[in-house]
C-alpha cells in the first residue's frame, strides 16, 4: 500500500507524525511526505520536524506565503504532479489549514482516496477561512477521522454517509503523550514560579488594530500582577510592530517556540491565554486552564469536558476571568473519551484493513 502525507503548516506536523510511525509499523507499507511550505521558517517548520523525529520530506512544494488564493492555487498546481502518475492507495490530509484543502481538492478530481485527519469539527463561524477548509474538505474527502464524537454529529448533519465516518480519538494528544516526558528538559532556566502564556495568531484578533491594542492594553495590566510570557506568532509580530507597541518589564515578547518548549510552558503555566485551535485540546490533555479568545470554538469538548473557557472578544470577561484565576479559583476539567495516545494506531488499523 503507498501513503501520501500532506503538511503544510505549523499544526499539521505534531498531526501527522504519530500516523506517520503507526503506518510505518505495519508491514507493506509505503509512505511519502509533502510539506507544502505554507510555514517555512526555521521555528515554524525545521525545529518541529527534527524534535517530533518525523522523516525529511520526500516533495517539497515551497509555496511560502500570499493570499488565500495565491496560496491555495499554487498548492494545487504543485501537489498535482506528485500524485498524477504516483496514483498514492490513499493520501491523508490533516486538520484545517490551506493546505489540507488544497491538496484535497486535487485528488478528489483525480479520484484519488482521500482520508482527512481530524475531521468533523465546526466552529459554525464561516468567516473564519478555517471552517471553509474544513467544510469542503469534509464533503470530498473518502474517509473521515474524527476525534471527538461531536465531529461525527456534524458530519451526519450535512449528509455525510456513516459508513465514511470513524471515531478514532486525537492524534494531536497521542505526540502529546509521547513527548510530555521530555518536555520539562525542554524549558528555559529562568522561568517565573508563575506566570500566563500567550498565543494569538486568528485574524479575528490580530488584524484588527483597534482588538489588538485592546488585548495588548489587557495583558500589559495583567502583567503588573504575573508574569506574562508570549511567544509570538510572525503576522502577530508584523501587526505588532505596525502599531508601535513597547511591552512592560512583565510582559515578554518571545520568538515563536519549539515543541517541546512550548508543551513545557503549557505544563507549568497559570493560565493559557490564546486563540489557537490545538492549545484549547493540549491545555485541556494537561488541565491547565485556558483562556480562548474567540467567539466561537470548533472543539466545544475542550468547554463541556474539560478546562478551556470561551472568554469571547470582550476584553473585561477577560480581564474578570483572570482574576477569578489568580485568587485562586479555577474550573476542573476532565479528559475527553479516546484522548489516549492511541488515536493514529486506530487510523492505521483501519486504512490496512482495506
Ligand atoms: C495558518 C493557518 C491557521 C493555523 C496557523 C498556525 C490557514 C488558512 N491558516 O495561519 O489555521 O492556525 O497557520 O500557525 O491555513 N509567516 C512567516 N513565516 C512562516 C509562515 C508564515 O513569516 O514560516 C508569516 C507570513 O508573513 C505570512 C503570515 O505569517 O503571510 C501568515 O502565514 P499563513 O500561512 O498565511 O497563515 P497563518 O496565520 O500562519
Amino acid at each position: 500500500m503507498y501513503c501520501v502525507h500532506v503538511v503544510g503548516a505549523r499544526p499539521n506536523f505534531m498531526k501527522a507524525a504519530p500516523v506517520v510511525r503507526a503506518l510505518g509499523a505495519k508491514g507493506g507499507m509505503r509512505q511519502a511526505l509533502v510539506h507544502t511550505g505554507q510555514h517555512y521558517d526555521q521555528n515554524m517548520s525545521d525545529v518541529f520536524f527534527r524534535e517530533l523525529e518525523i522523516p525529511e520530506p520526500d516533495f517539497n512544494l515551497a509555496v511560502g506565503s500570499g493570499t488565500h488564493a495565491f496560496q491555495t492555487g499554487q498548492i494545487m498546481m504543485r501537489f498535482e504532479s506528485v500524485v498524477q502518475d504516483s496514483r498514492p492507495d490513499w493520501v491523508l490530509v490533516y486538520g484545517d489549514v490551506n493546505s489540507t484543502i488544497a491538496a484535497a481538492l486535487v485528488c478528489s478530481k483525480l479520484h484519488i482516496p482521500v482520508a482527512h485527519v481530524e475531521a468533523g469539527l465546526r466552529s459554525f463561524d464561516r468567516r473564519m477561512p478555517e471552517e471553509i477548509n474544513r467544510l469542503l474538505t469534509d464533503q470530498i474527502a473518502d474517509l473521515l477521522f474524527t476525534p471527538s464524537a461531536d465531529g461525527d454529529q456534524n458530519l451526519l448533519r450535512e449528509g455525510i454517509p456513516a459508513e465514511r465516518i470513524r471515531l478514532v480519538g486525537n492524534v494531536m494528544i497521542d505526540t502529546l503523550v509521547r513527548l510530555l516526558p521530555k518536555a520539562a528538559d525542554s524549558l528555559p532556566e529562568k522561568l517565573p514560579r508563575d506566570y500566563a502564556l500567550v498565543t494569538l495568531h486568528r485574524p479575528s484578533n490580530v488584524d484588527d488594530p483597534q482588538m489588538l491594542s485592546g488585548l495588548l492594553q489587557v495583558l500589559e495590566e495583567i502583567s503588573r500582577r504575573v508574569t506574562v510570557i508570549f511567544p509570538v506568532h510572525p503576522r502577530t509580530r508584523q501587526k505588532i510592530s505596525q502599531l508601535g507597541f513597547t511591552p512592560g518589564d512583565g510582559f515578554q515578547l518571545w520568538e515563536p517556540q519549539s515543541y517541546l518548549q512550548f508543551l513545557g510552558l503549557q505544563q507549568r503555566a497559570l493560565v493559557v491565554i490564546t486563540d489557537s485551535g490545538g492549545i484549547q485540546e493540549e491545555t485541556t490533555f494537561l488541565k491547565v486552564p485556558c483562556l480562548t479568545v474567540r467567539d466561537s470554538t470548533e472543539r466545544p469538548v475542550t468547554v463541556t469536558i474539560g478546562s478551556n473557557i470561551l472568554v469571547g472578544r470582550d476584553l473585561q470577561r477577560l480581564r474578570r476571568e483572570v482574576e477569578v484565576l489568580l485568587g485562586g479559583q479555577q474550573k476542573k476539567g476532565s479528559i475527553p473519551p479516546l484522548w489516549d495516545g492511541r488515536a493514529a494506531q486506530r487510523i492505521a488499523d483501519v486504512l490496512c484493513a482495506g
